[in-house]
């Protein structure tokens, strides 16, 4: 089976040229992108939460899969990085950026209850998920990657992915699959 996506968002190829000019090595891989889009297309007219918003690889194949009644939060503490996002993608009306740290926006978030979270920051996936999970409606999906090793994790990030793992069939309110695909991913639905 060739797994590579046949979709691709109009802005990704320019996102991920600045991400190569300004050695930002984080975005989404292109497979999580392509589920990314896939899952979004399932809440027509929903809400959907991205933390963690980088140079905006992510938010693209997001919005790819958004209906047009749909719309995207986009939370990112680098206001640099988040800009980049906003050139490429701002334009979008669907998409709002907030730049904050996740833990701001989890204390102060009072709009509609999420319908899908991406979350690809600490706040929302080792820490706090209670928190972010309360945010999302039954039936919500909740997406996280970078489980499989990587060259780059410092010396202590093995352990804290470990310990999520673990924990995530005894989660509360969380019916989850990790996947070993892509990054490696969590896939799970709020119940
Ligand atoms: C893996 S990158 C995001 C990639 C992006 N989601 C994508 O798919 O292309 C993680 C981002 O989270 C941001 N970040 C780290 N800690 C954060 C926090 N506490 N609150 C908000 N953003 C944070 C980093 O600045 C970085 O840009």
């Amino acid at each position: 089976m060739d797994d590579r996506p046949r979709m691709k968002p109009p802005s990704l190829d320019a996102i991920l040229g600045d991400a190569a000019a300004t050695g930002f090595a984080m975005s989404c891989e292109e497979r999580t992108g392509s589920l990314l889009a896939t899952l979004a297309a399932s809440k027509p007219g929903g809400t959907l939460l991205e933390l963690g918003t980088g140079i905006g690889a992510g938010a693209a194949w997001l919005l790819h899969g958004m209906s047009p009644a749909a719309r995207l939060i986009s939370v990112e503490l680098d206001a640099t990085r988040q800009a980049v996002a906003q050139r490429h993608l701002g334009a979008d009306q669907r998409a709002q950026f907030v730049t904050c740290s996740a833990d701001h926006w989890l204390d102060t978030y009072t709009g509609p209850a999420l319908d899908l979270a991406y979350v690809d920051c600490r706040p929302g996936k080792f820490q706090r998920l209670p928190d972010l999970l309360s945010l999302l409606m039954p039936g919500g999906i909740y997406i996280v990657d970078d489980m499989l090793p990587q060259a780059t994790w410092p010396p202590d990030h093995q352990d804290r992915v470990d310990q999520f793992l673990t924990h995530l069939p005894s989660t509360p309110n969380l019916l989850s699959t990790p996947m070993r695909w892509a990054s490696g991913l969590v896939v799970g639905t709020r119940i």
